[in-house]
């Protein structure tokens, strides 16, 4: 059975697990997540954490915050086993139809740019490529 629902904490473990699989997801940081990190994202109101079960399993996620006029998308992943069988697209569909019924009207997202697959996705879901950030960081 499929379902998409909002995590809870109980599914923190597995989350990270996702999280961690991918360094696309990372940036440049190269640093990945800790668990904290994920039950803080799934207890926060500012933040949404939605999952999608496949026979009660999570076989995919997304993290998206709900600011007052728009909603940054900061994550979308779904485990590898499960990929191009829609999952990821019903994940983007659920996110538009919650972000609507909240009266936003803009989806943003930062992409790595060598994540070819995850901009094909977004260019053939009608998302623009903005041109205004660069990332800049520093050790300390
Ligand atoms: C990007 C990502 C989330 C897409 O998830 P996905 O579940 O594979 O996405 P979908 O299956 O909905 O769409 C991918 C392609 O699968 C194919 N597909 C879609 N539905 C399908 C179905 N029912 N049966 C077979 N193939 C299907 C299509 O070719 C689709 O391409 P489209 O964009 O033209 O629709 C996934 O590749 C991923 O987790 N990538 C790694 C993490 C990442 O980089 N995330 C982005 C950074 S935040």
């Amino acid at each position: 059975m499929e379902k998409i629902r909002y995590a809870t904490l109980k599914d923190s473990e597995r989350i990270t697990e996702l999280f961690n699989s991918n360094k696309k997801l990372w940036g440049d940081n190269n640093i990945g997540y800790d668990v904290d990190d994920i039950k803080h994202y799934i207890k926060t109101d500012l933040d949404e954490m939605i999952v999608y079960e496949s026979n009660k399993e999570i076989v995919g996620v997304m993290l998206a915050q709900f600011w007052t006029d728009f909603v940054h998308l900061q994550t979308l992943i779904v485990d590898r086993k499960y990929r191009n069988k829609g999952i990821g697209g019903k994940l983007m569909r659920h996110l538009n139809k919650i972000s609507r019924k909240r009266g936003k009207n803009l989806i943003e997202i930062d992409v790595e740019v060598n994540n070819d697959g995850m901009r094909r996705f977004l260019l053939r879901r009608k998302f623009k490529r903005g041109k205004s950030f660069a990332y800049y960081s520093k050790s300390i």
